[in-house]
């Protein structure tokens, strides 16, 4: 299997890629330092495709194995359903060397990813994503949390794995428009750090898409190697790991105002990478061209541009309540070309005014 390392010293971890390579996740894991007990948490739409393969092939390395099942939803990315997995856990004498698997989307990574930070005070974990936006994004780089009534991921920890698998055969069981939701965070990669990259999105758009296997593995490892190189330089967030929000500000704004239904967060992104490009060509920062060509991406992946009709007044309320705010101005990522975005620091009325 290919692999990359996301290098952090002392919490530094391999990720690995291939084609049907489920079955090699406990040969890998051999290699880490943790005990023989390993708890699988997944949810059942996953569960019923995956689970068995991932299973069998740490049982026949050795391991003793125990599958957890979540309710599949973003709703259950709680704190009740993490009290629900530490009894479970609890109830199956695992211990602080057992290692928790995350087998399945977002959601699974990011919970199982949270209990695994504070199950007594922190037990190994292994990612193993199964959506493209896992894969390139949140399986990498250590953000683990759940939800709160208040609003998205306010509770959290940043806690790395001791590796992450990536088998991108997963994702031809994948629905398209979770495949799609997924690719507007390829796209942002592009934009943010790789004009290449972002020239063999749009060259190479349908077998990408079509789940070519070779393209989507080599534009799978680009992003992910993105992701590492930002990670590395800032694991925390201190400053410059912000870029991987481009298009975040207003996407989360839309998710918030349309109550987390409406769209799929891949499109609320796409419209928010649009809507950042266009502020950055009406403040100067960049050409009519470059808004020009991420727009005609985006449109021709399958994903939005306009966004939805909401007042000004309905993007400010929303926007305040922003986790990144600070001085009462948000830290905006602007487009300047295609591979090269920068910040700036706006108040809630100067993003708005340019959105409506
Ligand atoms: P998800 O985990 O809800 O998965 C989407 C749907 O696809 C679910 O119904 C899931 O059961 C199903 N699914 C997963 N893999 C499948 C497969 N191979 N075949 C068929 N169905 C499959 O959503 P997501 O888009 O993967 O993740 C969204 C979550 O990720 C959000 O909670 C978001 O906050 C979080 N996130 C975290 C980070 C981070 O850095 N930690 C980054 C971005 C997003
Ligand atoms: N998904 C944004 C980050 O990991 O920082």
């Amino acid at each position: 299997m290919d692999k990359i390392i996301v290098d952090l010293g002392s919490r530094s971890y391999p990720i690995y890629f291939g084609y049907d390579n489920l079955g090699d996740l406990g040969r890998v894991s051999k290699e880490l330092d943790i005990g023989d007990e390993i708890i699988i948490v997944t949810n059942p739409t996953v569960g019923k495709h995956f689970l068995h393969t991932v299973q069998a092939g740490l049982k026949d390395a050795g391991f003793s194995v125990s599958p957890i099942e979540i309710p599949d939803g973003e709703e259950y990315k709680s704190l009740s359903q993490v009290s629900i997995l530490y009894d479970k856990l609890l109830s199956l004498k695992t211990d602080r060397k057992s290692a928790l698997v995350a087998l399945g989307g977002g959601v699974v990574g990011d919970i199982t990813g949270f209990v695994a930070a504070t199950f007594m005070r922190g037990i190994p974990f292994i990612q193993v994503p199964t959506t493209l936006l896992a894969q390139v994004d949140s399986s990498v780089g250590g953000k683990t949390g759940v939800n709160h009534p208040k609003g998205k991921n306010l509770i959290g920890a940043f806690y790395q794995p001791k590796l992450v698998l990536i088998d991108i055969n997963t994702l031809t069981r994948l629905e398209r428009p979770e495949l799609i939701s997924g690719f507007a965070e390829v796209i942002k990669y592009g934009i943010i750090r790789d004009p290449e990259l972002f020239q063999n999105l749009g060259d190479n758009l349908e077998k990408i898409l079509g789940l070519d296997r070779e393209s989507v593995l080599t534009v799978v490892k680009r992003c992910c190697s993105i992701k590492a190189r930002v990670v590395e330089e800032d694991e925390k967030e201190s400053g410059m790991r912000a870029i991987l929000n481009f298009g975040h500000t207003v996407g989360h704004a839309i998710e918030a105002l349309s109550g987390y239904k409406t769209y799929k967060h891949g499109e609320a992104v796409a419209m928010g990478m649009v809507a950042a490009t266009n502020l950055s060509v009406k403040m100067g920062i960049c050409n009519e061209d470059v808004l020009y060509r991420i727009k005609t991406l985006i449109r021709r992946a399958g994903l939005p541009t306009e966004l939805p009709d909401y007042s000004k007044y309905e993007y400010q309320r929303v926007m305040a309540l922003d986790k990144k705010m600070g001085n009462n101005k948000i830290k905006f990522v602007v487009t300047e070309d295609v591979g090269n975005v920068r910040f700036t620091y706006l108040s809630v009325e100067e993003i708005s005014n340019q959105l409506t």
